[in-house]
């Protein structure tokens, strides 16, 4: 402890470590033993790294490497950096789904920094749910907060062409379920496809959560596209590093960033982009722990009219690496023009305006001029009607035209277990204008809301060379899928929506453009049909996943819990001895 710093300010961890006491000798004494010279402690800002590194998140396994340079960044800048792990959200290997922890993650950052001598933080995020994990619990506290993604792997790369992440799996699935690729060239497409550090390089889940990142202000400029191995990606770690320090002097808070403008931009970025239909819960979500007026309707609203200028998988052709070397979402962002405010605050202090002002693009097949769009519509679509009457969701990008108004006849999946055991059989009774219907797959229903909607096209379909149906469910898809496909329809059916009635043989009508998803069913045979409804068996009684179940919100809310919507500042709370 010393008061030789140039901070005149008292920043939140002079409560720790300003103190010539007992509670104060307790507080540094035993952080001293990593080696920690004495003027850390003498009241320069504390910025907590928050690592969601793990060998068993292979998408964020470099985050040390990143975490080292965000450390460097800040000891430049006068501060005291502290790295500190929470739990990791790996998307390939988390049953029942990654999606179950987001809000336990949540929870996890937001306790972990409270409880702490933080006056700052900088959230290290890659794969799909550590993004709105950290920034759900981070805005719950509201300090002042920078994230870094990690950044994308390389292109994939099989025999001469160019594969993505998770796009080019369901298509290989395909393929070999219609016979067209024998198993041993699937196995070798497997290194091919993940060959370097990084998250999913297709315009999937992450990729659309780092650029969310980015046009809601919480990340630098370029957070989106440099490649994880790029070393510009390590610059920028460095530069957050330096920024936030800033941030802390300048108290340049998460509230004062997320703003109701902050959210319409990334809305619209996201339609740009032909993003992820994952954005939509957890921009939710995250609205909701900052108390921004921001609802499922914004969604069509705002995106309603944004044309997709992205030409990357699953929507078009190309993959993150050529989005980086086309100019990255500044480029994107600066083509919108008047589409987005230009005014809304960033963490480096400038506006999105000042920050795109002269973004330059180098390639128009990638990022696509404004008048001359990759494709007319990127947003996402909410439909309602009596199947979904708080709302679902389609993304027109990676549907197919012919099918976004179409009337035809229900093949129900009862669950999971049900589709997997149905879906090549033969004597599968579907053809092409049929409507798949998948059950209880939903944030209570599974648990956690997997992502699942885009149940594969059945066997005999793909033989006959049909590869798209409509496909409807309370249940999420990868960012990284593709095809005319309902998510996301609220209430889900295990908390009793309509999605729980339906039969095999009712006649169901998606009309995209009305905006209208309908169960052709009259309501007596409807309440008919609920009256004998049974809900399904609560799949847990006890541990996280009852806490959750009983507390999940649908997701036309975000699926937070309940009980956090909302935030409790970062108050210092009591001594601790
Ligand atoms: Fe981690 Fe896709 S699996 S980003």
């Amino acid at each position: 402890m010393s008061d030789d710093n140039n901070d005149e300010k008292k920043f939140r961890s002079a409560a720790w470590f300003g103190h010539a006491d007992r509670d104060g000798f307790l507080h540094r004494s035993w952080m001293k033993n990593q080696g920690l010279p004495g003027d850390l402690f003498d009241g320069r800002p504390v910025i907590g790294i928050c690592n969601t590194w793990s060998e068993l998140t292979p998408c964020n396994a470099h985050f040390r490497t990143i975490a080292e340079r965000v450390k460097r960044g800040v000891y430049e800048a006068g501060g005291f950096p502290l790295e500190f792990p929470v739990m990791s959200l790996g998307e390939t290997l988390m049953r029942p789904t990654a999606m179950l922890f987001r809000n336990l993650v949540s929870m996890d950052v937001e306790e972990s920094i409270r409880a702490n001598p933080i006056d700052g933080v900088v959230l290290l995020v890659g794969c799909d749910k550590t993004t709105p994990a950290l920034l759900m619990g981070a805005a719950s506290c509201d300090l002042p907060t920078m994230m870094v993604s990690g950044g994308a792997m390389l292109n994939g790369k099989f025999r001469g062409e160019d594969i993505g992440s998770g796009t080019g799996v369901w298509k290989f699935d395909a393929d070999v379920r219609s016979g067209a690729m024998p198993m041993c060239d699937f196995i070798e497409a497997e290194s091919c496809m993940s060959r370097s550090a990084g998250h999913c390089m297709t315009m999937g889940t992450a990729s659309t959560m780092a650029s969310m990142v980015e046009s809601l202000g919480m990340g630098l400029p370029m957070n989106a596209a440099i490649p994880a191995v790029d070393s510009r990606r390590y610059v920028l770690a460095h530069l957050a590093g330096r920024r936030i320090v800033e941030m802390v002097r300048e108290d340049l808070r998460v509230s004062k960033i997320l703003t109701r403008k902050a959210f319409e931009n990334a809305v619209r970025v996201n339609g740009a982009i032909g993003g992820s239909s994952n954005a939509v819960i957890h921009l939710l979500a995250i609205a909701g722990r900052v108390g921004v007026e921001f609802n499922l309707d914004d969604w069509d609203k705002l995106g309603r009219d944004v044309p997709c200028l992205v030409n990357l998988m699953p929507s078009g052709k190309y993959l993150m690496e050529d989005f980086f070397y086309a100019g990255g979402l500044p480029a994107v962002i600066r083509e919108m023009g008047d589409l987005i405010h230009r005014d809304a605050l960033t963490v480096n202090g400038k506006t999105m305006g000042e920050n795109v002002a002269e973004a330059p693009c180098y390639n128009r097949e990638v990022i696509m001029p404004l008048d001359e769009p990759f494709k007319p519509h990127g947003g996402v679509a909410v439909v309602r009607g009596n199947l979904s009457p708080n709302g679902a969701i389609l993304k027109p990008s990676a549907a197919s035209p012919e099918l976004m108004k179409h009337r035809g006849r229900a093949v129900v999946f009862e669950n999971i277990e049900d589709m997997h055991a149905r879906v090549d059989d033969p004597a599968l009774d579907i053809d092409e204008t049929c409507v798949m219907v998948l059950k209880y797959c939903g944030p209570r229903g599974y648990p956690g809301m997997p992502e699942v909607g885009n149940m594969p096209v059945p066997a005999k379909l793909l033989k006959r060379g049909i590869t798209d149906v409509v496909r409807i469910s309370d249940a999420r898809m990868s960012g990284t899928a593709y095809g005319t496909v309902v998510l996301h329809i609220s209430p889900e059916a295990a908390a009793g929506g309509t999605l729980a009635l339906v039969q095999n043989g009712d006649m169901i009508e998606l009309d995209v453009e009305a905006r209208r998803l309908h169960l052709d069913v009259s309501d007596a045979e409807l309440e008919r049909r609920r009256a004998a409804w049974q809900p399904p068996p609560v799949p847990t009684e006890r541990g996280y996943a009852r806490l959750y179940i009983q507390h999940v919100l649908q997701a036309d809310r975000g699926a937070d819990l309940d009980f956090l919507v909302g935030n409790s500042g970062a108050p210092i709370p009591r001594e601790s001895h």
